[in-house]
């Protein structure tokens, strides 16, 4: 018979104690009450005597009420005994004495999962017997790990992914935040988020904010200590020659994922938050000093490549960058563990990075499809000069000094010398933005444009991710120039994906 279904029989008045035996194995399944309970329930037997019987078992072992007598006897209060029937063995006591505290206390879910925990072996040792005595299994006493915390969780009344989680908090938990969870201080879902932190750091969580233990609280304190240990290992990575950063975050995060990759750049570099952004708007403030050199005209953050790596390239892809400047591109293929082949048109800009080779954009390009052995890029990206905007930063050989038509012409043949040179199933990643003069509409170009060109090259345009430039790279004057006539800079910059039509 179940412990539930157990009748309460022979009730008597007793005086004397002579026949209750305590049991310490029985008494230890009964959780323990914290002092103000003690003290309150001392109180009430004191005030308003022992109202619930004692429970016993036919052999006067006590079930249930421990706490009480020993208050009854110190202060003399009489107290009613009942027998529970049905009680054949000592499993059948303990599965009472379990069951029978469910109802009896307002127990936090972990206490209650704790206790449902307990009966586990029992119910076993119980089916055990049963076939031992060939006695017909029940099939729900012979169930799979699954069913028997299904069954338990219907004991306690919570969810059985709570039986679950507190299974390995009691496994793995520090006592304190046992102690925590049983109070009720500290809920499961958060408590089975801490325990997988150092025993020291699950007391210091549980210690250092009592009143309310979020979970976006305890992930925040995982990710701090993420962040202390990438930066750790980045710091006491010993390279075997002289490397600069990017270099040796290249070899620290040789064949992790990508998604770990990016994890660990963000935790391990201040201000860098590239985690992946899956939706098309790419906002970043500035540009990080991990990724392209300072100071460069033009240079862009490289959060934006690292995501355009991550949603349009696999790890060893090759990615050809023909407008490198300050080498944006090759510092974000670096890490991201991307094979990169760099251009410029201008010497200088070439001198000051030996991984950027001087040669004008299209030739480049042509360049790789020339020879047979010559590897297909699968990503051209293309972040050039905005028309003439910086075409006194740029060289001489810059496309920014060229006229409206000369520079779409250059479009035209960069757009066909692409479709040739693309590996099947590549993409094109133009970074672009319209080209406004009020006064002289006829300059104008504008991001269509463009995407008409690429078009007629036999490019399909698959997507426009917005990567709007911030206000803090507009010069103040020309933000006050703007507002006295009237007029509206230009923050939004678009990339356009491409691929084969
Ligand atoms: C906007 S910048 C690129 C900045 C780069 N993405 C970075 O983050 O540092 C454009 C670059 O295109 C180069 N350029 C202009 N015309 C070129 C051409 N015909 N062929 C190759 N490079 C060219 C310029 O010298 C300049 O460095």
């Amino acid at each position: 018979m179940a412990a539930s279904e157990q009748t309460v029989a022979n009730i008597q008045w007793q005086s004397q104690t002579s026949k209750i035996v305590i049991d310490p194995e029985f008494r230890d399944l009964i959780q323990p009450l914290t002092s103000e309970e003690l003290d309150l329930l001392e109180k009430s037997l004191i005030e308003e005597g022992c109202r619930d019987s004692l429970k016993v078992c036919s052999d006067g072992r006590l079930l249930d009420g421990h706490h009480r007598l020993a208050f009854c006897e110190k202060h003399g209060i009489p107290y009613r005994i009942d027998i529970v029937d049905g009680i054949a063995d000592r499993i059948d006591a303990k599965i009472w004495i379990i069951t029978n505290q469910f109802a009896r206390r307002n127990l936090s879910n972990f206490a209650r999962s704790e206790l449902a925990l307990q009966l586990k072996p029992l119910i076993a040792e119980k089916a055990k017997e049963r076939m031992l005595a060939g006695v017909k299994q029940d099939p729900t006493q012979n169930s799979s790990e699954g069913e028997t915390r299904e069954e338990l969780a219907k004991i306690a009344i919570v969810s059985h992914d709570t039986i679950s989680k507190t299974e390995t908090i009691l496994k793995k938990g520090s006592d304190l935040l046992k102690e925590a969870a049983r109070a009720g201080t500290v809920s499961v879902n958060a408590a089975a988020e801490i325990v997988e932190l150092p025993l020291a750091t699950q007391d210091k969580i549980v210690k250092s904010d009592k009143q309310e233990i979020t979970a976006r609280a305890i992930k925040a304190y995982k990710k701090q200590e993420k962040r202390k240990q990438t930066k750790a290992a980045f710091e006491s990575y010993k390279a075997p020659v002289e490397m600069d950063r990017v270099l040796k975050w290249a070899k620290l995060l040789e064949g992790e994922s990508d998604i770990d990759r990016l994890e660990k750049l963000s935790d391990g570099n201040d201000d860098l938050n590239c985690n992946p952004r899956p939706y098309d708007v790419w906002f970043y403030n500035g540009s990080h000093p991990l990724f392209g050199r300072e100071g460069y005209p033009g240079r862009i953050p490289g959060q934006i490549v690292l995501q355009l790596l991550y949603f349009f390239t696999q790890p060893g892809d090759l990615v050809v960058d023909p407008f490198a400047g300050g080498g944006t591109t090759i510092d974000a293929c670096a890490v991201m563990g991307r094979r990169c082949l760099a251009y410029d048109s201008e010497p200088e800009t070439c001198a000051a990075r030996a991984d950027i080779k001087l040669q004008d954009a299209i030739e480049a390009i042509k360049s790789l499809t020339t020879v047979g052995s010559s590897p297909r890029p699968d990503l051209i990206f293309l972040d050039t000069p905005y028309f003439s905007k910086k075409d006194k930063e740029y060289g001489n050989h810059s496309i920014s000094r060229l006229n409206r038509t000369e520079y779409l012409k250059f479009f035209s043949d960069l757009a066909a010398a692409a479709h040739e040179t693309l590996n099947k199933g590549g993409h094109v990643a133009l970074l672009m933005s319209d080209y406004i003069d009020e006064d002289n509409p006829d300059e104008e170009i504008f991001i269509e444009d463009y995407i008409d060109i690429f078009k007629k090259a036999g490019f399909r345009r698959t997507r426009r991710i917005h990567c709007d430039l911030s206000t803090q790279q507009i010069h103040p004057d020309y933000i006050n120039k703007f507002t006295d006539n009237k007029r509206l800079a230009i923050l939004a910059r678009d990339l356009v994906i491409f691929s084969l039509a």
